[in-house]
């Protein structure tokens, strides 16, 4: 390898350009750069048109002489495998082509068409993300950031953002929140994870779910040791009856505003039926308010949490309401959980703080208000638009579930929906049939009805996609 720079004539490293690593094995100095930037270019390590350090930049980094490095990319040039031009330095040339690798074994089957219109139930319109706000709220978070939100962090999260959330959730989901029982997770995923460990740190045996849900929370927490009993779902949500006759439960998972996915409300004897039964019982409601912020036809139910916070841990997330890759979501807990969550959680912050204390600034500055705002009115229009399609162009396709969230359930003729599925799958549309979140067992006592169904997201296509994606869903039903 070459001298380090302190030793040599060369420049000392420079702050500009581009970090290049480049290994010198050559018999001399230039002879071992004009190899290794060959190599790097002829693996497509370096891939065409990528701009080049300058000369004095890399011959810094090396603590080679400039002239060497001049001359290595003049050699290469002339070679054929950089191009020079004043003004735009030295890049990778254009027809150096990288080594290829070997062609792919030809496919037994036809490939699926790639899906067109994605309408499977999960992610909000990412197309709205509200960058320009969302820009201006993390300028303002960074000025005004101390030196040590650029450390390690509190396990608990930023102290900013869960004051932001305790005025939040109070005022809009009717959440008792105080900001020391408020731990933030990258995402409700991350908070079931550590609550499942809390559970089993505490010997609970099961957490019973809805029967209808997703399969990786059940995963969740069936990897964390933990039994997971069904909850029959109706018209009127859970059955929380039910719990009183399942054994070892020491919590129960619930989406009370919007059942997911049948989109249904937890009746209010349920509700009170659910407070009463962890009361009782010494268990725990955990009560995942994914979509809360999206009712369309009067204001949406206050959380549960706020029926009793000692007994029901309250999850929220930015993942509908701004965008899933954010990554961030929070818990209210039962004052008795906090520290069992913080030792779950390990002493370091998991989540960015610099996006914590943007998220608290956006929240703070009322930007998050006007953007839920404004996403309610057009989710609302699109759902809408899509109970009007349908009622023109399949008038025998029921819409059921509140009008709420971001998905609808259509109920579809006894039979139908795997073909229906399918179908859709060759118009280029991805939907998701309700089977998928069907959930029961065989000692249980019960079995779900047989239903026909589509779990459709109206709310995720972008605007360009959206008359295109209704058309190709009405065209698919029977
Ligand atoms: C029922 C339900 N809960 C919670 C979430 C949010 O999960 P996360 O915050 O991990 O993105 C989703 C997102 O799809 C969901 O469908």
């Amino acid at each position: 390898m070459t001298d380090s720079w302190a030793n040599s004539a060369a420049a000392p490293p420079s702050a500009f350009g581009a970090d290049l690593h480049l290994e010198l094995n050559g018999p001399g100095l230039r002879a071992g750069l004009t190899e290794a930037l060959r190599e790097a270019v002829r693996t497509g390590r370096l891939v065409p048109g990528t701009r080049l350090p300058s000369s004095r930049t890399l011959a810094a980094d090396l603590g080679i002489a400039r002239n060497t490095v001049a001359d290595s990319y003049a050699e290469l040039v002339a070679e054929g495998w950089l191009t020079a031009q004043q003004g735009s330095g030295t890049r990778v040339a254009k027809r150096a082509e990288p080594r290829r690798a070997a062609p792919a074994a030809p496919r037994t089957r036809p490939p699926q068409p790639r899906p067109t219109y994605g309408l499977m139930p999960g992610s909000p319109d990412l197309a709205e993300f509200p960058r320009t706000q969302w820009l201006k709220a993390a300028r303002r978070a960074l000025t005004a950031a101390p030196h040590d939100a650029f450390g390690y962090g509190d396990a608990l999260g930023r102290v900013e953002l869960r004051t932001a959330l305790a005025d939040y959730l109070a005022r809009a989901r009717g959440v008792h929140a105080e900001p020391e029982r408020i731990v933030i997770s990258s995402g409700f995923h991350h908070g079931l994870m550590l609550m499942a460990q809390a559970l089993k740190a505490r010997r609970a045996g099961a957490v019973a779910i809805e029967s209808y849900g997703l399969g990786f929370y059940r995963d969740l927490l069936t990897s964390a040791g933990l039994r997971t009993p069904p909850l029959y779902v109706d018209e009127h949500g859970a059955r929380t009856d039910d719990l009183a006759r399942l054994r070892g439960v020491g919590a129960v998972l619930m989406t009370p505003a919007h059942q997911y996915p049948t989109g249904v409300p937890l009746n209010p004897d349920r509700r009170t039926a659910v407070v009463d039964w962890a009361r009782a019982t010494g268990g725990l409601i955990l009560e995942d308010d994914y979509d809360g912020e999206f009712r369309y036809d009067r204001q949406p139910a206050g959380a549960l949490q706020g029926l009793d916070p000692e007994r029901v841990v309250y999850f929220g997330t930015t993942s509908k309401s701004l965008a899933p890759g954010l990554r961030l979501a929070w818990m209210v807990l039962p004052e008795e959980l906090v520290s069992d969550i913080v030792a779950a959680k390990g002493a370091v912050e998991v989540s960015s703080t610099l996006e914590q204390l943007t998220l608290a600034e956006f929240i703070a500055s009322g930007a998050y208000d006007r953007h839920v705002r404004s996403m309610r009115l057009r989710y609302r229009r699109r759902r809408d638009q899509l109970i009007a399609a349908l009622a023109q162009k399949a008038p025998g396709i029921r819409v059921t579930g509140m009008a709420a969230g971001l998905q609808v359930v259509l109920e579809l003729p006894p039979g139908t929906e795997h073909s229906v599925v399918q179908a859709a799958a060759w118009q280029g549309l991805a939907v998701s049939g309700i089977a998928e979140f069907r959930y029961e067992v065989a000692d249980s006592g019960w079995r779900l009805p047989e239903r026909d169904a589509l779990v459709v997201n109206y709310a995720a296509p972008p605007d360009s996609a959206w008359a295109g994606a209704l058309d190709a869903l009405c065209r698919v039903m029977p």
